[in-house]
């Protein structure tokens, strides 16, 4: 009998992770790039596809998709170009190969997908990983971040991403449709929404998206006594320094609302007798999480519904994909045939 190689894999809109049982971690920015025309070709090295940091770095070479932003894994009801299903397909088997797994071996892989992944959204990774993977299974992020990290017992997870901020209500079980809560503001709308802060309060500063996103990086706080940003924006070409301490604080404070609403819903619809529990046991994760003094405001928004204890987990990059193997290599062998996919059909 061949090998089995598992993997957990954290397909994100901005990171996608994986953690296998050959020993491998990584991490590629979800960016997959296409040289523009034979000169880019060369640029690039003769290669026809360029992954994560590198993709974006040459963006003016490349045709740049951000294949998961936006599309049917992550937005109920969107549908996918055929060339962005590529570009996922193409990130996908990117990912499956840095596990170096042995020629012929059988690749078993549980993927994280937003809490309430819809059907197309399953059917887009299942297309994607039919050839480098045997077989599938689609699970909810959230839950698999609780999993890593053996929170089952009652627990509210919170998975703070790019594109979705996941909830999901764990009780010692896979969790249902039910127990699952999406809202879409997270890390891109913070950025959206501190560009059009930064645009309104000072029309002459010049910047881009991801200049944007890199001062959240450095500076994201919804804490009462965060430090002062100071940032250098060019106007007209020329660097010029600008206080933008306020406008960060509100546009990382505009996740707080949507997600304590999420929270209380969840909470609310739960069995009352464990409800004080859940409420003292919220486990945030995802990028989002690294919002300092997140924990904090979340747990005194929470002070109107009764209060609540909030946790961070401590790598937000691995915690879904560390959490996804751990699901995987706890998975009976009769589960994983059930779900073959092409692959081996195809070899
Ligand atoms: N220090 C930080 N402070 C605030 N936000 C951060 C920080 N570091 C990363 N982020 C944000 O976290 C987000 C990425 O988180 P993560 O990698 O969990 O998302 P993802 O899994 O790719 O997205 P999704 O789960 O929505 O598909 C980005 O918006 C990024 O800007
Ligand atoms: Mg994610």
């Amino acid at each position: 009998m061949s090998e089995i190689v598992y993997l957990g894999i954290d397909l994100g809109t901005s990171r996608t992770s994986l953690t296998s049982s050959t020993g491998i971690r990584t991490t590629v920015w979800s960016y997959v790039g296409y040289p523009k025309d034979h000169v880019a070709k060369k640029k690039m090295g003769g290669r026809e596809t360029i992954y994560g940091k590198e993709a974006l770095d040459n963006r003016m070479s490349l045709n740049v998709f951000r294949p998961l932003a936006g599309g049917s894994v992550k937005v109920k009801g969107a549908k996918d170009t055929g060339e962005t299903k590529k570009a996922i397909k193409d990130l996908v088997e990117h990912v499956v190969a840095q596990a170096k797994a042995a020629k012929g071996a059988t690749i078993y892989a549980v993927v994280g997908a937003p809490a309430e992944a819809s059907v197309e959204g399953k059917a887009t990774i299942l297309e994607a990983a039919a050839n480098c993977i045997d077989s599938v299974i689609v699970t909810s992020e959230p839950f698999a971040v609780a999993y890593g990290l053996d929170f089952l017992d009652d627990t509210l997870v919170v998975d703070i991403g790019a594109g979705t901020t996941d909830l999901c209500r764990v009780h010692g079980k896979m969790p249902d449709p039910e127990d699952q809560r999406t809202h879409i503001i997270a890390g891109d709308a913070i950025d959206q929404l501190l560009a059009n802060l930064i645009k309104e309060k000072y029309p002459e500063a010049q910047f881009s998206i991801n200049m944007v996103r890199e001062i959240k990086e450095r500076h994201a706080s919804v804490s009462t006594r965060m430090d002062e940003v100071h940032e250098m924006l060019p106007v007209a070409g020329k660097p010029t320094k600008f206080d933008l301490t306020e406008l960060v604080y509100k546009a990382c404070y505009s996740l707080v609302p949507p997600t304590i609403a999420a929270l209380q819903d969840l909470i609310a619809t739960y069995d009352p007798e464990f409800q004080a529990k859940m409420r003292n046991n919220v486990l945030l994760g995802g990028g989002g999480c690294r919002i300092q003094g997140l924990g904090l405001a979340i747990e005194k928004a929470l002070n109107e519904y009764g209060g609540g204890k909030v946790k961070t987990v401590e790598e937000p990059e691995y915690a879904g994909s560390n959490g996804a193997l751990k699901i995987a290599l706890d998975m009976p062998d009769t589960f994983w045939k059930e779900f073959k996919s092409a692959k081996k059909a195809e070899a």
